[in-house]
């Protein structure tokens, strides 16, 4: 039976975002790739600075080479339980806007929204994904020949979710710790 983690919220929050969560066990299942292709275009409806959408985005299904070569620039911590994922999605930051040459402060901030949408429209499926920022960054940039204004940001695993007892400690651990965040009031005022 996979592992449950609903939030627990204080307002009525709607479903999908009190069901999503970053699960490490996964079956066997694999993700078709039209699921996949449909998961990435609800990314690319997350709103952008200037619409610049300074993303780009390089995914690989398990059992595959390319699977493989991005698995092996995920950091120790991270391997063992990604092994299992059905696709690895490694999302890029595009650095410079084209044409102008000049520089998107906001490159971190959209790749962020593309990964939120990407989420809930997995979540919407019933394929949950895990973001990572644990991989080496240069090994990942060299494996993908990243020009100068190209950014690895993050790797994410997705695929449906597994029993937590399949996996070792101490992921078995933090697979059914309850899920916790700061209290509405540490993080927001009200100015009037
Ligand atoms: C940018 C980013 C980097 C993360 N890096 C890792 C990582 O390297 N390894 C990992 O196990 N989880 C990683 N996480 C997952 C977070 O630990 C997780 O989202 C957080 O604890 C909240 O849990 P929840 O997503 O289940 O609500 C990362 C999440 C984000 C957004």
């Amino acid at each position: 039976m996979s592992t449950i983690k609903t939030a627990n919220t204080q307002y009525p929050v709607i479903d999908l975002i009190k069901k999503r969560w970053s699960p490490r066990s996964f079956s066997n299942k694999p993700i078709a790739e039209a699921d996949m292709l449909t998961i990435l275009e609800a990314g690319s409806w997350a709103p952008s600075a200037n619409n610049s959408q300074p993303w780009r985005h390089v995914y690989a299904f398990k059992g595959t080479e390319g699977f493989e070569k991005i698995w092996n620039t995920l950091l120790p911590g991270n391997q063992p339980w990604t092994k299992d994922a059905a696709a690895l999605v490694v999302s890029i930051g595009i650095k410079e806007l084209p044409d102008t040459q000049q520089k998107n402060a906001y490159y971190l901030h959209d790749v962020g929204m593309f990964n939120s949408f990407l989420l809930l429209q997995a979540q919407s499926m019933n394929i949950y994904g895990h973001l990572m920022a644990g991989f080496d960054k240069r090994k990942l940039a060299e494996l993908l020949n990243l020009p100068e204004n190209e950014e690895a940001v993050s790797i994410m695993a997705l695929g449906y979710t597994d029993a937590a007892e399949k996996l070792q400690e101490p992921y078995k651990s933090r697979e059914i710790s309850p899920r916790t965040r700061k209290a509405l009031e540490e993080f927001t005022s009200l100015m009037n």
